[in-house]
Parts: C-alpha cells; sequence; structure tokens
C-alpha cells in the first residue's frame, strides 16, 4: 500500500472546550511546535472562536476547522451555521457526523449525509466520523456497521468530489476512554472503508482518500497507530488540547 497517494492529515477536536482567550494562548502555543510537520494540521475549536483561530493561523501551516456544519445555506435553523458562514471566516474543514452529535443531537446518517455534501459543494473539506459502539463491536457487526454509514454518508458524492472528502474511524467505546483500539482494530476497520470506496469509486480513487483513525489517541500510541497501511492521520480529543501532545502526534506522522 503506497501511502504517498494521500495525504497524512492530523486533525485537533476540541469539543466544547477553550474560550476565546484560552484558544488564542493554546494556538499561540502550538504554532511553532507544529511549523516544521510534514503532515497536514488542523484544529477545529468551538464555532464561536473559529474566526479568531482563522485570522490567528494565517501564513502558518495549520487550517481551522469546524466541529458541524448545517447543510441550508441560510434560514430559519436557529443555532445552525452554514458553510459560506464558515468559509467567510477561512475554515477549510469540517467534522460531520462526530458520534456525539450522533448520540446527543439525533445526527443520523442522512444528515450526515447533507451535511457532508453541503461542505464539499462549498469547497470545505469533510471529516466524515464513522464507528461503531462497544456493543455493535461485540455483536460482531462492526465491519457492516461502518461500511453502511459510510456509504450512506456519500451519497450523490462523485469521484471528483472525494478530493475533498476524510473519512474518520472513530470507534465510539474508545472516545474519551483511554481504551485505544489496537493498531491491528483500526487497521482493519479504515483497511474495510478504503475498501469500501475502492467499490464506490475505483482503487485509484480509494487510495487517494485519507482516513484517520480517532479514539484516544495520544503521543504514546501515535507512532504505532500511524505505521498501519491504512491509517494516514489522526482525529484528536483530549490530546490535541495539550501542545506538547499533540505536537508529538503530529511528529508521529511527519516521518
Ligand atoms: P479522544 O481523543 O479524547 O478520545 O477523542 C477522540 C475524538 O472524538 C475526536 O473526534
Amino acid at each position: 500500500m503506497d501511502k504517498s497517494k494521500r495525504k497524512a492529515v492530523i486533525a485537533g477536536n476540541w469539543k466544547m472546550n477553550k474560550t476565546a482567550a484560552e484558544t488564542s494562548v493554546l494556538i499561540e502555543e502550538l504554532l511553532p511546535l507544529a511549523s516544521g510537520a510534514n503532515c497536514d494540521v488542523v484544529i477545529c475549536p468551538p464555532m464561536v472562536n473559529l474566526g479568531a483561530a482563522a485570522q490567528q493561523t494565517l501564513g502558518s501551516n495549520v487550517a481551522v476547522g469546524s466541529q458541524n456544519i448545517h447543510f441550508e445555506q441560510s434560514g430559519a435553523y436557529t443555532g445552525e451555521v452554514s458553510a459560506d458562514m464558515l468559509l467567510d471566516l477561512g475554515v477549510k474543514y469540517a467534522i460531520v457526523g462526530h458520534s456525539e452529535r450522533r448520540q446527543y443531537f439525533a445526527e443520523t446518517d442522512e444528515t450526515v449525509n447533507l451535511r457532508a455534501k453541503a461542505a464539499v459543494a462549498a469547497g470545505l473539506t469533510a471529516i466524515i466520523c464513522v464507528g461503531e459502539s462497544l456493543e455493535q463491536r461485540e455483536q460482531g457487526v462492526t465491519e457492516e456497521l461502518v461500511r453502511l454509514q459510510t456509504k450512506v454518508a456519500l451519497g450523490g458524492f462523485t469521484a471528483a468530489d472525494m478530493q475533498k472528502v476524510i473519512i474518520a474511524y472513530e470507534p465510539v467505546w474508545a472516545i474519551g476512554t483511554g481504551r485505544t483500539a489496537t493498531a491491528d482494530q483500526a487497521e482493519e476497520v479504515c483497511a474495510a472503508i478504503r475498501k469500501v470506496l475502492a467499490e464506490l469509486y475505483g482503487q485509484q480513487v480509494a487510495d487517494g482518500v485519507t482516513i484517520q483513525y480517532g479514539g484516544s489517541m495520544n503521543a504514546a500510541n501515535a507512532a504505532e497507530l500511524l505505521s498501519k497501511p491504512n491509517v494516514d492521520g489522526g482525529l484528536i480529543g483530549g490530546a490535541s488540547l495539550k501542545p506538547a501532545d499533540f505536537a508529538a502526534i503530529i511528529n508521529a506522522a511527519s516521518v
């Protein structure tokens, strides 16, 4: 498997953490640590801090992403933010379908598809999250479920659209639990995702898509996870709030 066909992308999902002032401090600490990265680096602070984060990272190698995006361009959708609004701030990526959004905010495979389509249509890169719960893993349906989540999320996407898509495999049982998937478990599912992409778009397109692992990835386990042929990057929660740890993960992806 030739990993040079696709980009290594390390993205930090800050979730609902950091005020405006704290965001600025964290970015200031991170920028020098990330400047030598030989991978793409993305930070996803809370919505209210995206504009300031995009300004602060301007001219650096760190890009800014949102943690969610709405599928309509404008209108009566209280609390939501459109692709155009994000673009206007200088945002380049949008996380879509994170398991916390699925679990707490009634996100479905269908709304994930709509949100991902809106992101890509606007020129943003969609980081589409898929992954199984512990119960589903124990039932032995992980691969079937992740295949289905991936397929439905990509409904209506062309091969050209896939240049703006990243798939993040995030087993729900590994998120925020300190319980990481083993490198072999991560590889197995990431490989299954690439197989679905190949079925949908052909091997060449599939080989060009970045597939991330997320779920308790940290400074100590990143190198092993990222050494796997189908694990092209990481979507990092807790460790992305610690500049030295996030930098160590960036370094592990930069080899
Ligand atoms: P943790 O790295 O805190 O487990 O979170 C992973 C995640 O959900 C990233 O989107």
